[in-house]
This record gives C-alpha cells, structure tokens and sequence, in this order.
C-alpha cells in the first residue's frame, strides 16, 4: 500500500485549477494523478466554444499518465465549489481503464473540506477489458 501524499497532490491540483479554461461553466477544475513511478500527471479542465468539445480536468490528466506509460496510485482534485466533486461518469470509465479496483479519488473544495472514494465505489460493475 502506497503512503499517497496528499497535501502535495491537492497543491499541484490547485495550480492545475488555475489553469482551467472554463470562461463558459466558470467552474474551474484541478486533476492530478499520482503515477505508480512517484510522478505526478497534472490536467484542468478545457472549455470551448462548441461546448460539447470540453474536456474534463481528469481525463487530461489521464493524457500526460499514459504519455509517460504510467499507472494510476491514486487521483486528487480541487474544485471551487460548496463541496467536493466526484469526478464525472465519462472521466470514472476512463479513470477504470487504467486504476485497479481500489484506486483511491480525492476530492477538495478551495476551502479545504475533502471527500474519498475508490473508483470501484464511484463506478461499480465497470464495463473493462475482461469483457472483450
Ligand atoms: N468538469 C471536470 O473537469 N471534471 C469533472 O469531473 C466534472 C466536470 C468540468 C467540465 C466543465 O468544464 C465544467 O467542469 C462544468 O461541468
């Protein structure tokens, strides 16, 4: 079991936050992905004007992992919002591709109120590659 350093993934995540581009939601998300080498993957989210092209913070942050042929320890996320956000259903079948099971997802407000998860609590009965 990997001691997951949290407080140093929830400040890349909140850099990663600042970086959203979201003039459309305003609603400014940091992901980062902890790699299985001790390195981290970072993404925000990116809007666009045709606003079905927008890509969650998680699933860049998923790009960066699977550009350095790493796997996921553990994901954290920072939102600005009253409470902590889950990731989305599209990034949680994404995030499933790569995590085992027990994949550990945190979640935290700008204010500092935290949230956990494993990606098999947030998505049971995923739909992986055993099904092929
Ligand atoms: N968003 C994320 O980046 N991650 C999530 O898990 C939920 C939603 C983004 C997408 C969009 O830019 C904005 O938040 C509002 O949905």
């Amino acid at each position: 079991m990997v001691d997951v350093p949290w407080e140093q993934l929830f400040e890349a995540a909140e850099l990663a936050r600042q970086r959203a581009h979201a003039p459309y939601s305003k609603f400014h998300v940091g992901a980062v992905i902890l790699c299985d080498d001790g390195s981290i993957s970072a993404g925000c989210n990116v809007e666009n004007a045709s606003y079905g092209l927008t890509v969650c913070a998680e699933r860049n942050a998923v790009g960066g992992m699977v550009l350095g042929g790493k796997k996921p320890v553990a994901v954290a996320i920072v939102v600005d919002s009253r409470e902590p956000t889950p990731p989305c259903g599209m990034c949680r079948q994404v995030l499933a591709e790569f995590g085992a099971p027990t994949l550990p997802i945190s979640s935290r407000t700008v204010s500092g109120t935290v949230a956990k998860w494993t990606i098999a609590e947030l998505l049971p009965h995923a739909f992986t590659r055993s099904f092929l």
